[in-house]
């Protein structure tokens, strides 16, 4: 099976944030968890590079716009790759491979009439670069909701996209497969908006200078970043072999734009006749230390701040942070230090880290290497547990997954105390009780191993290389059968997965 999923493109003007490196992390997390399935993946990210007010910041700072994307691209680039994030690919806007792409699209959009010129007049966001409906710009007082500047009255020539055609194509569309838009709740939102009424949307701009794609056939007219942006998904694979990865099977994002690609992207889709992407999930936001993250504040969870915690706590904590407590329903998260350092120690020092490490140092101590042995104490719980668990990924439910996995590590934990190895060995009549004891815990630890290495893929590593078995796990639908861990296996060298911290 294919699977591909992808990353919102993130604005080339902003400097990297706990919130793109969020997305980006849990798309990393699916994506490594259906490699790990055997599934063929493309876990595609990327940055958007052509919004106008990029002329503008390079300006200030005496650089061409190409060269200011540039070095902010690569700044997003880095930071993903320090961060463990393996992509396939990673799409800029600004690539030659990119434009080409949406030119043909438009160009297709202009022969059927889904793209027309005509005249525009409405309230305008110049921070965001978005017109606001008449209703949104009455709510939001004529002011701009992100940075407070008044909206202006713009009136201008432009492309349109005919997307008041498609209004019943899409509310078929989010009936017939109402996962389409995911959580439930942002589907309903989409809905009822999309019942008000849809109007065309203007897709192109006069300003910016030569910067951004030309409409084609109109050299005065450049395509309007966000239309330029939502084509990244298709550009990117709509290429010889890289065909078969489309539709999409997860367009990740935040509900900040869920309006974009649940309903101009899948109405932009169907006017080319395009397949339509299997899935859109809108996550919520992460806030800071209890406050919206904001400029004014100057409270972003930035890159320096993030490196603090990876050195503090280790990236696979830090990915483990965002993967359990972060925003993947429908409220808001927190990301503050007090919460990070409660979760790591109880979920990982004091769960995982401590189920792990005694069992090991009682194979070792009691038994050398992995005993022999049938009976067993803990299959049952392990075998639901990885049900569960595979359910919820398949269903991007990863804090359920998450659950699943802390359930059967608190499980194993209690099997230790209660069955009480230490007592066993004190007594040769107990020897078989105790294999069986310990071949249950060492064999769990090695199915924990494979539950955790989407989310810590070092601490997987770790966790395998101290039980004396390969790094590296094979195709899950194996590794996940109880029974793998061959008897006789010698434990390496075992130190502690999460040092606590108070
Ligand atoms: N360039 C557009 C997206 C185009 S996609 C075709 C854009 N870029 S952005 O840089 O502003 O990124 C927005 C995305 O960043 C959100 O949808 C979300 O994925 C992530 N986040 C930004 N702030 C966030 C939080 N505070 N919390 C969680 N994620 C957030 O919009």
């Amino acid at each position: 099976m294919k699977f591909y999923i992808t990353t919102p493109i993130y604005y080339v003007n902003d400097r990297p944030h706990i919130g793109h490196v969020y997305t980006t992390t849990i798309a990393d997390i699916f994506a490594r968890y259906h490699r790990l399935c055997g599934d063929e993946v493309f876990f595609l990210t990327g940055t958007d590079e052509h919004a106008a007010k990029v002329v503008d910041a390079a300006a200030e700072r005496k650089l061409t716009a190409q060269q200011w994307a540039d070095q902010n691209a690569q700044a997003f680039q880095e930071a993903f790759v320090k961060l463990g994030i393996a992509s396939d690919d990673f799409i800029r806007t600004s690539q030659p491979r990119h434009k080409e792409k949406v030119r043909e699209y438009v160009t297709e959009l202009l022969k059927t009439g889904d793209v027309y010129l005509g005249e525009y007049e409405g309230w305008y966001d110049a921070g965001q670069e978005e017109y606001v409906t008449e209703n949104k710009a009455k709510e939001y007082e004529f002011k701009s909701p992100v940075n407070g500047k008044p909206l202006v009255r713009k009136k201008e020539k432009n492309y349109f996209f005919r997307l008041s055609k498609y209004a019943g194509a899409l509310l078929d569309l989010l009936d017939r497969q109402p996962d389409f838009v995911r959580p439930e709740i942002r589907r309903n939102e989409i809905v009822n908006r999309i019942r008000e009424g849809l109007n065309d949307v203007p897709i192109s701009r006069t300003g910016g200078g030569d910067w951004g794609i030309r409409v084609p056939g109109d050299d005065t007219h450049a395509i309007y970043v966000w239309i330029d942006a939502l084509f990244n998904y298709l550009s990117t694979v709509d290429t010889g072999e890289r065909n078969r990865f489309w539709p999409a099977d997860v367009h990740l994002i935040a509900k900040d734009i869920l309006w974009f690609h649940a309903v101009i992207w899948p109405a932009m889709l169907l006017a080319l006749k395009r397949e339509l992407p299997r899935q859109v999930y809108a996550h919520s936001f992460w806030i800071s230390e209890g406050q919206k993250m904001s400029k004014s504040l100057g409270n972003f969870v930035d890159l320096e701040k993030i490196d603090s915690y990876v050195t503090n706590y280790g990236l696979d904590a830090l990915r483990y942070f965002l993967a359990s407590n972060g925003p993947m329903g429908i409220n808001d998260s927190d990301f503050a230090e007090a919460k990070f350092v409660e979760v790591y120690n109880a979920d990982l020092a004091n769960d995982l880290g401590n189920l792990v490490n005694r069992t090991l140092s009682m194979v070792q101590r009691y038994r050398q290497s992995v005993p022999a042995a049938t009976q067993t104490g803990l299959r049952a719980d392990a075998e639901k547990a990885v049900a569960v668990y595979r359910e919820k990924m398949q269903r991007l439910d990863l804090t359920g997954a998450i659950e699943a996995q802390r359930v059967f590590v608190t499980r194993a934990n209690k099997y230790v105390d209660e069955s009480a190895p230490w007592k066993l060995a004190k007594d040769p009549t107990h020897a078989s009780r105790l294999d069986a004891v310990l071949y249950d815990l060492a064999e769990s630890v090695r199915l924990l191993s494979c539950l955790v290495a989407p989310v810590m893929p070092g601490v997987a590593m770790r966790i395998r290389e101290q039980l004396g078995i390969p790094a590296k796990l094979e195709a899950l639908g194996e590794e996940l059968k109880w029974g793998r861990l061959a008897a006789g296996t010698r434990v390496g060298t075992i130190a502690p997965l999460f040092p606590k911290k108070i």
